[in-house]
């Protein structure tokens, strides 16, 4: 699904990966690890061609970083759902407008939104919260929201760039585990943490480890 062949990146005055090569197989979850400033965000952000590799090819399903254009890149980021630190939620927008954001963009009508809002809100346990506004939620169900609106498209890729950053520990594990949910369902996940007591707890996943500019492979000590 998601291939990095000999990806090269840096910016100006830094470099990040060296010949850097990944394979991620459909409904795979993994963890991607190491310290901060590091290059997490970063490969992150190649994925969903925020940032354009200097050398290599990273190709996802039919996507392809060699050929992509900037036309092309809005129809990646529909089959991709990123989640962040920061929930990046509009503060004007009600909750139910912010999970339909992806929809309206794409242009689908408005009895198709509302069916696809009620279903993925009521599964992500943020139904009642609809008519609310951002300001409104904990930040537990302001990631919630965040991952609901993520989910809308129905990816085959979440990425989640340290989702429980904010987030105290209980209801990090909650997050944590909601995102596993949606990986037994099929979708495949990057997630980006810095945070082993996450990682320990979720014994049977990948790890990826960024270091010294190269990506390996890590198992975790009995
Ligand atoms: N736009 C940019 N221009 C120049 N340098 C950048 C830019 N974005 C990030 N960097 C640098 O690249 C390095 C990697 O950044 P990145 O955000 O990928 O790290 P990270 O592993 O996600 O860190 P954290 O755990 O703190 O989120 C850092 O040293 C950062 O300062
Ligand atoms: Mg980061």
């Amino acid at each position: 699904m998601l291939k990095f062949e000999n990806v090269s990146f840096g910016y100006p005055n830094k470099n990040i990966f060296s010949k850097v090569n990944l394979f991620v197989n459909y409904g795979e979850f993994l963890f991607l690890v190491g310290e901060s400033g590091i290059g997490k965000t970063t490969l992150l952000k190649l994925i969903y061609s925020d940032l354009k590799p200097t050398e290599g090819d990273i190709t996802f399903e039919d996507f392809d970083s060699k050929k992509m254009e900037n036309r092309d890149i809005p129809y990646l980021r529909r089959k991709i759902g990123i989640v962040f630190q920061d929930f990046k939620l509009l503060n004007d927008r009600n909750i139910f407008e912010n999970i339909a954001l992806p929809l309206y963009i794409s242009g689908v009508k408005e009895d198709k939104i509302k069916k696809r809002v009620f279903d993925i809100s009521s599964k992500i346990g943020i139904f009642d919260k609809l008519n609310n506004y951002p300001y409104d939620l904990s930040g537990g169900e302001q990631q919630r929201v965040s991952i609901a609106r993520a989910m809308i498209n129905e990816p085959k890729l979440l990425l989640a760039d340290e989702p429980t950053g904010n987030l105290d520990p209980f209801i990090s594990l909650e997050i944590v585990k909601l995102i596993n949910e949606i990986n037994t369902l099929g979708t495949a996940v990057i997630f980006a943490t810095h945070n082993f007591d996450i990682v320990k707890k979720m014994r049977d996943k990948r790890i990826l480890q960024i270091k010294e500019n190269k990506l390996f492979e890590v198992k975790l000590k009995i």
